[in-house]
C-alpha cells in the first residue's frame, strides 16, 4: 500500500467515523422514549363524585371518587361478575377497585377503543359517544350495548392515603 492510498483510507474511516457521531442524535430521536412503567397520581384534592383523568402508557384512565358504587338491581349488565372482563385479581370485586370509594378504569370503550365520557344519569358511570354503549358506576357493561366488556381495571395500589400508582 502506497503512501497516497494509506491517506485516503485514514481519511476514509475518519469521514465514517464522523458521521456516525453526527447522525447518532438524530437516529436517537426518532426512537420514542420508552413509556413510563409507573404512575402516581394524587388524590388529595378530588372530592366525593369528582373524576380525574390521566394519560397511561397512552391510554386514558378515569379514577372517580364514587359516591355509589353498589350495582343497581334494577340494571340489566352483561358481565355482572366480570368473570370474562379484563381486570386485576384484587379488582374481582362487586365494585371493582381496592377501595369502594375510588374506581379506577382505563376509560377507553371495550367496543372499538372510543374514550368513554362520564354520566350523571343515575346508576350509569360511562357513556360512549361512538355507538352508546353504556357502563354502570363500576365500569360494568350494560345490557343493551354493543360492547361486549367491562371498563378494562389497570393494575394500581395505594402508596398512601391518597396517592395512588399505576403500574404494569
Ligand atoms: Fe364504544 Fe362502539 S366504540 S360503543
Amino acid at each position: 500500500m502506497d503512501r497516497r492510498t494509506l491517506l485516503t483510507r485514514i481519511v476514509q474511516a475518519f469521514t465514517v467515523v464522523g458521521t456516525g457521531f453526527l447522525a447518532w442524535p438524530f437516529l436517537r430521536s426518532l426512537v420514542p422514549d420508552p413509556e413510563p412503567e409507573r404512575l402516581e397520581v394524587d388524590l388529595a384534592g378530588l372530592r366525593p363524585g369528582e373524576a380525574r383523568r390521566v394519560t397511561f402508557r397512552g391510554r386514558p384512565v378515569s379514577i372517580t371518587r364514587r359516591v355509589e358504587f353498589a350495582p343497581d338491581p334494577a340494571i340489566g349488565l352483561k358481565d355482572p361478575d366480570s368473570a370474562v372482563s379484563v381486570q386485576p385479581a384484587f379488582a374481582r370485586t362487586p365494585h371493582r377497585s381496592l377501595r369502594e370509594e375510588y374506581l379506577v378504569v382505563f376509560a377507553s370503550c371495550t367496543h372499538l377503543g372510543c374514550e368513554v365520557s362520564r354520566s350523571d344519569a343515575p346508576g350509569i358511570g360511562f357513556e360512549c359517544p361512538c355507538h352508546e354503549s353504556r357502563f354502570d358506576v363500576s365500569g360494568r357493561v350494560l345490557e343493551g350495548a354493543v360492547a361486549l366488556y367491562n371498563l378494562e381495571v389497570p393494575n394500581y395500589r395505594f402508596l398512601s392515603r391518597y396517592i395512588l400508582e399505576l403500574s404494569v
